[in-house]
């Protein structure tokens, strides 16, 4: 099991909605981050349950089916509870509590500036997202973030404001309430921009966590447009052999290619993109100089793109077998997991009542 006894090393959280099965885009744009980063970081990851309520709150019968495909994913694909520490936010609910402290001192405007909360609230038709949960779950990340104390925050592109948004949130917390004596605390040193872990000694109760960009590839889905469950244009994890073939034969190409002799360009084409991915150089070298000269066609070019995307996901499947076998083992991972993640929410939030003067018992009156 992870050991968080005594922080010598930068700690990161990040945290994934239930949706269920997961798709290539959550495995190229975070989960293959994630893995790389458990073995350098103490990594903490969470099946965000709570998050997925604020907008599917109507129909919430398939968020536990969801917790658990998602755990076997994680597992499935290399997350390891040796390394990192994998939780159910839900069953921590210290982050509730903090996201409720933090609500006092949060104004209004920085929740409605969000950029995407006005687009969402607009542009999703089929719920009624004009709720007091949906306008407040970017402060219930910054809660999430900030009840451990993170260092790090890995995320996408879309999710840097949620986290610049913690970094206001904390910095006001740290105004309002401090600690009465200061304490010595390993990790990043206000204000340096260098992002250098240090021991210093500080009274702010919620260090400003910084983000860490995940560097993402272009992951087109099967009809171009980014992979999206909504657009049912994903390939995903657990799909077969053959689905993934299947699917690959459909997907959408350089619109120039129409007949076998036009010559095509793999930098606009989605299966192009798929090869830059998951394909060996030898592969690249191949279909570069074919597509553009007309010397290969997109079914054999898309049959090595299947060839080298099935490589990659071939160990994948085979390891959730094991797990699905006895999804139990998944459960108690995160059980423990959320047991541990306790104990550190737990701590942090004897700081935040002492630095409110919240009162913990009458022993001392
Ligand atoms: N909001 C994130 C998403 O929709 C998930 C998330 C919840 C998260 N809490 C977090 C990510 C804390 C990073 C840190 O993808
Ligand atoms: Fe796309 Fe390959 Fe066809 Fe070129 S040969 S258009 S890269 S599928």
């Amino acid at each position: 099991m992870a050991d968080h006894s005594n922080k010598q090393q930068a700690r990161v959280l990040s945290g994934m909605r239930p949706t269920g099965k997961l798709h290539l885009g959550h495995y190229v744009g975070a989960l293959e981050n994630w893995i790389r980063l458990q073995a350098q970081y103490d990594c903490f990851f969470f099946v965000a349950d709570w998050h997925a309520l604020t907008t599917d709150y109507a129909d919430t019968t398939s968020v536990k089916q969801n917790t658990l495909e998602m755990a076997l994913d994680w597992l499935a694909c290399g997350l390891d509870p040796d390394k990192a520490t994998l939780f159910i936010q839900s069953h921590v609910m210290e982050h509730a509590e903090l996201h409720l402290l933090l609500s006092l001192i949060t104004p209004l405007g920085w929740l409605e500036r969000v950029p995407t909360y006005k687009e969402q609230r607009d542009n999703i038709k089929d719920k009624d997202l004009g709720t007091y949960g949906f306008l407040g779950y970017p402060l219930l990340q910054s809660a999430d973030i900030l009840i451990y104390q993170a260092d790090y925050v890995p995320v996408g592109e879309d999710q840097v404001p949620h986290v610049e948004l913690t970094r206001e949130v904390a910095r006001r917390f740290n105004q309002f309430y401090s600690l009465p004596k200061p304490k010595r605390v390993f990790g990043l040193k206000p204000g340096d921009s260098e992002g250098r872990l240090v021991s210093y000694e500080t009274t702010d109760v919620l260090p400003e966590p910084q983000p860490l960009l995940t560097p993402a590839a272009k992951l087109p889905g099967t009809d171009g447009r980014k992979m999206s469950k909504s657009y049912g244009n994903s390939l995903l994890l657990t799909d077969p052999e053959p689905v993934i073939r299947q699917k690959l034969k459909t997907m959408v190409t350089d619109p120039a290619r129409i007949r076998r002799t036009d010559a095509g360009n793999p930098d606009i084409c989605p299966v192009g993109d798929l090869h830059k991915i998951f394909s060996d150089r030898e592969t690249i070298d191949k279909v570069w100089p074919g597509c553009k000269t007309a010397g290969i066609g997109c079914i054999e070019c898309k049959k090595w793109a299947a060839d080298g995307l099935w490589k990659v996901l071939d160990p994948i499947q085979q390891r959730r077998h094991k797990y699905e076998e006895n999804p139990r083992l998944a459960w108690e991972i995160l059980e423990t997991g959320s047991t541990n993640a306790k104990k550190i929410a737990t701590a942090t939030m004897i700081e935040v009542r002492e630095a409110m003067h919240l009162s913990q018992s009458f022993d001392h009156v």
